[in-house]
């Protein structure tokens, strides 16, 4: 790269660090969850509207100069990008950078675990809301539940640590959480449950108060069934509220994801595949890197204008969801219904 004076690790003006940055390496899914996207799937972006892995590179090393220390890959499911093994090879190598993780589904990844544990990932998140097949074709629309526990024991074998990730769905895999949750009274494993987000294109009524399962819920059905759930010691800028509990090997976890009580310690930017940055899971996007990237800028003004959009950034998810601009989509279904 090109040299430039390392700032200082960013902090915004709430005072939080920048640490973490989540890397969507593509927008594509071989499965179809039903809360986060329609049968018929999203419209996928055509390749050249992502960022291409050079270009990730570059933002990565420029963001490891202003703090960033970990990486996770996501996506969409980052297995179904072409090469993504050779990336992570080179994110890697990339001096600075001493935590690199990913998020996936599992259905394609049992045959990398090999290359993960060489390449020194040490957790891997694993997308699993039902330990029932059955269930598990009603949710994510594809039979794959045999490719998932694949990968989900080749993980353990590689001694990888897993965290399994299940969204809490009123109606729909209450009757998997304590299954879920068993799990982890013999194996080493992290299970978490995350309160579901009404990112799906429905009405957005729900507040967190009126989110049928909400982290408080969760936990008190958990405890009916497996006794006490202890708190734990957390990280901090960690999400999830960590648990564990007598007799059991591995722990639990809760994310209130929607609830939004972990904003205070936020330590984490998300690039989007086509080279979006948001500074919330919850705002639209505000900067456009993929604009700069193509538009000639320099490394030093990419890192100006991360720094910037940093230092900014909304005080928690509630501001950043009010300050979202009215989406396009909105509008456009607003204007069919009779706007
Ligand atoms: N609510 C909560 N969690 C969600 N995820 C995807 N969509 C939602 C939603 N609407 C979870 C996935 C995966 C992680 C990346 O985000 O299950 O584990
Ligand atoms: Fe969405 Fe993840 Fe399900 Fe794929 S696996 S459809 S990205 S929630």
């Amino acid at each position: 790269m090109s040299s430039f004076t390392l700032p200082t690790t960013l902090h915004d003006a709430h005072g939080r660090p920048l640490e973490y940055l989540r890397l969507a390496v593509t927008d594509r899914c071989n499965l179809r969850c039903f809360y986060c996207m329609p049968e018929e799937g999203i419209k996928y972006m055509p390749k050249h509207e992502l960022l291409s892995y050079e270009e990730m590179l570059r933002l990565v090393e420029i963001m490891t100069h202003l703090g960033v220390r970990k990486v996770r890959l996501t996506g969409g499911e980052p297995f179904v990008r072409r090469d993504l093994v050779p990336f992570m090879e080179r994110l890697a190598a990339l001096p600075g950078l001493d935590d690199l993780s990913l998020t996936t589904n599992g259905v394609l990844t049992a045959p990398h675990v090999p290359t993960l544990a060489r390449l020194g990932v040490k957790a891997v998140n694993l997308s699993l809301d039902t330990l029932d097949r059955q269930r598990f074709f009603e949710i994510t629309r594809r039979d794959e539940l045999p490719q998932v526990m694949r990968t989900f024991y080749a993980l353990l074998d590689a001694g990888i640590q897993v965290k399994i990730n299940a969204v809490v769905m009123d109606g729909r895999n209450i009757q998997d959480l304590v299954p879920l949750a068993e799990l982890t009274r013999d194996l080493p494993v992290e299970v978490r449950f995350i309160e579901e987000m009404p990112f799906n294109g429905g009405s957005h009524v729900a507040t967190p108060e009126s989110l049928p399962w909400n982290h408080r819920r969760i936990r008190q059905h958990l405890e009916a069934h497996l006794g006490a759930l202890v708190p734990a010691y957390t990280a901090t800028g960690a999400t999830a509220d960590e648990y564990t509990i007598a007799g059991h090997q591995g722990r639990v976890g809760i994310i209130a994801a929607y609830s939004r009580t972990f904003c205070g310690t936020c330590n984490r930017l998300r690039l989007t595949a086509e080279g979006g940055i948001k500074t919330c899971l919850y705002d639209q996007g505000v900067l456009d890197l993929r604009a700069m990237l193509r538009g000639g800028a320099t490394d030093q003004e990419i890192a100006q204008a991360l720094s910037q959009a940093f230092y900014h950034r909304a005080a928690n998810g509630f501001e950043a969801e009010r300050l979202r601009p009215v989406h396009q989509l909105n509008f456009e279904s607003m204007a069919t219904i009779g706007g």
